[in-house]
C-alpha cells in the first residue's frame, strides 16, 4: 500500500471509498500527506509530493480543476489536463493515491455552502478575482473533510492561498497541519506554474521581470530601505518589460496587512504578462 517511487497510484474517484481508504490506513497507525492541486503538473507540484513521501507514510495527491474558483471570465474551459502524465508523475514522486472527484460530488445537486475567509482573502488575488477565495477555500475544506489526513502540503508560490487555507483551518478547527514548501524556478527565476504554458515565446522571456523585481526588491529590503523604496523596485521592472501592475506590496507574512517592524514580510507581486495573469512573492526576513 506504500507509495514506492515508480508505482502506478491507485486513482479513486468516490469520495466515500476515497474517505474510507484514509480512514483504514489512518486505522492502521499510517501518516498521511496529502496535495490538493488541479492538475498540469509540474516540477513545483512535484516537490510538494516528494516532500510529503519523505515525511509521510502514505501520500495522496487530488486532481480537481475546481470551478468555483474560476470566474466567469476565466480559463476554467482552457485550463490545461494532461491527467495521463499527471498520473505517472506523481506516482514516480511517491504517492499512494490520487483522488480525482467529479464535479457533481464535489458540488452534489443543491450545493449551498460557501466557506468565506473575510480578511486575508480580501485584498490582492481576492480584490482582482471577486470569489476566487470562497471558491477555494470551500473546495479545500470539503477535501480536508474527503481526505482526512496528518498534513497538507501547499506551495510557497500561492503565498496569499497558504494565509487563508491557515485562518480558515484554524477558524474551523480542522484537524490537519498545514505545511508550506518552497516555490520552485525556472532556471530563469521565473515560477512554475500551470498558466506558464500560455505564455508566448517572447511573453515568456518578459516574464522573468516579475522575479527580477522580487530579487531588487529583497536587496533593498535588507540594505534596510524603506518600504516603498522596496516596493518601487519591483514596480520598476515590470515597467522595464512593459508588464502592467495588478499590485507590488511588502506585506506582513501571516495576516497580510502592513509589515510590522522587526517580523518576516513577504513581497507579493501580480502582472499581467500579455493575456496571462503571473503571481510571485518572495520571503522578507526579519531586520533590525
Ligand atoms: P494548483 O495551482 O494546481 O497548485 C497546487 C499546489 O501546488 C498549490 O499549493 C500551489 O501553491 C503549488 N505550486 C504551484 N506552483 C508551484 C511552484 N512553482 N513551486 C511550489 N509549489 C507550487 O493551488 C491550487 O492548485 C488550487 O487553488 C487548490 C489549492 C488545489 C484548490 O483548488
Amino acid at each position: 500500500m506504500s507509495g514506492q517511487p515508480g508505482h502506478t497510484p491507485i486513482v479513486v474517484a468516490e469520495p466515500r471509498l476515497m474517505r474510507d481508504t484514509i480512514l483504514a490506513a489512518c486505522r492502521a497507525g499510517r501518516r498521511i500527506g496529502f496535495v490538493p492541486t488541479m492538475g498540469a503538473l509540474h516540477a513545483g507540484h512535484a516537490s510538494l509530493v516528494e516532500q510529503a513521501a519523505a515525511e509521510c507514510d502514505d501520500v495522496v495527491v487530488s486532481i480537481f480543476v475546481n470551478p468555483k474558483q474560476f470566474g466567469p471570465r476565466e480559463d476554467l474551459a482552457r485550463y490545461p489536463r494532461t491527467l495521463p502524465a499527471d498520473l505517472a508523475l506523481v506516482g514516480a514522486k511517491g504517492a499512494t493515491w490520487v483522488f480525482v472527484p467529479e464535479p457533481s460530488t464535489a458540488y452534489p445537486a443543491g450545493h449551498a455552502t460557501s466557506v468565506v475567509v473575510a480578511a486575508p482573502a480580501a485584498d490582492f488575488e481576492g480584490a482582482i478575482r471577486p470569489g476566487h477565495f470562497a471558491g477555494v477555500a470551500t473546495v479545500v475544506c470539503w477535501l480536508f473533510n474527503v481526505v482526512p489526513a496528518d498534513v497538507a502540503y501547499f506551495g510557497a508560490k500561492d503565498w496569499q492561498q497558504t494565509v487563508v487555507v491557515r485562518r480558515m483551518v484554524a477558524d474551523l478547527a480542522i484537524p490537519i497541519a498545514i505545511e508550506v514548501c518552497p516555490t520552485i524556478r525556472e532556471p530563469d527565476g521565473l515560477a512554475m506554474s500551470s498558466r506558464n504554458a500560455y505564455l508566448s515565446p517572447e511573453d515568456r522571456r518578459r516574464a522573468v521581470a516579475l522575479h527580477e523585481g522580487l530579487t531588487s526588491a529583497a536587496e533593498r529590503w535588507q540594505a534596510g530601505d524603506a518600504v516603498a523604496v522596496v516596493e518601487k523596485a519591483i514596480r520598476a521592472a515590470l515597467r522595464s518589460r512593459d508588464i502592467p501592475v495588478d499590485y507590488a506590496q511588502v506585506v506582513d507574512t501571516d495576516t497580510l496587512l502592513p509589515p510590522r517592524p522587526g517580523a518576516a514580510a513577504v513581497a507579493l507581486v501580480a502582472g499581467r504578462v500579455g493575456n496571462t495573469r503571473l503571481l510571485d512573492n518572495i520571503f522578507l526576513p526579519p531586520r533590525p
